[in-house]
């Protein structure tokens, strides 16, 4: 078995707070028609929990603190997410000799001064607890032959099976990365949250591949979208 050190003390706290019963009314409501004024608020619907793993602690940052959220559908949120046009990246880092790999679309930039990414990663995902320890990856923007490699890295393959691709070398720091990806970002992790079912993880950015003529993979709709700049709005 892996062993990693990130700390998530803090969550399982909150977890075993939330309460079993908890559980069960939220899973009963997940499962009851879209009928917002028959349904009990889940527990998340009325106490979001946001806990830094590391650096200052999220106590001491109130406006980090998520505001309660009202009942909402959670189809129509489903519907409003899948109109996000999001371009297909890779995650990516090497842990103790292994290499972890996951598709990501929840990846954005957060500022240039400190130059800094930030990617949302599931906490269930192989990925998540080696990267949070090993603090160095990253992430790879697909082009739009790679198609194939984004669905190796959601599940079509495991483990070490996700890097059977040509593309994938290593660089000077044993970090694996895609040698005809758009754009390879290389980061170190600067700070990670733990929020609802996810780790938010600010990286600082430590170095930059780029294609000058972007031909990126689009993710839209549950749909690959190949977005040519040679289409544009008038
Ligand atoms: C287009 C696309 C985008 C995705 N974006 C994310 C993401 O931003 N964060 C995340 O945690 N999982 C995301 N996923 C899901 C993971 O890639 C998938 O669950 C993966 O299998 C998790 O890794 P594991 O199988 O090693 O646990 C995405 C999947 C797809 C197909």
């Amino acid at each position: 078995m892996r062993m990693f050190s990130c700390e998530i003390s803090e969550s399982s706290g909150g977890r075993t707070e939330l309460g079993a019963a908890n559980a069960r009314m939220a899973f009963a409501n997940f499962c009851a028609p879209h009928t917002a004024h028959a349904r009990a608020p889940a527990a998340w619907q009325r106490k979001d929990r946001l806990t830094e793993i590391s650096g200052p602690r999220a106590a001491q940052q109130p406006d980090l603190r998520p505001h309660q959220v009202e009942l909402i559908c959670m189809d129509d949120l489903k519907t409003a997410l899948r109109s996000f046009a999001k371009s297909v990246t890779v995650i990516s880092c090497a842990h103790s000799g292994e290499r972890f790999a996951m598709t990501a679309t929840a990846v954005s930039e957060v500022c240039l001064e400190p130059p800094t990414m930030l990617v949302c990663i599931n906490k269930s995902a192989s990925i998540a607890a080696p990267l949070i320890d090993e603090s160095r990856f990253a992430i790879n923007v697909l082009d739009r032959s790679q198609q194939q490699i984004s669905e190796d890295c959601s599940g079509r393959r495991s483990g070490d099976d996700r890097f059977a691709d040509q593309d994938w070398t290593s660089d000077h720091l044993d970090t694996p990365y895609l040698q005809n990806s758009q754009a390879t970002i290389f980061c170190r992790v600067a700070r990670t949250l733990e929020y609802g079912t996810h780790f938010v993880v600010f990286g600082e950015v430590q170095g930059v591949r780029a294609n000058d003529r972007p031909t990126p993979l689009i993710y839209i709709d549950r749909r690959y979208l190949d977005a040519s700049l040679d289409t544009t709005v008038p």
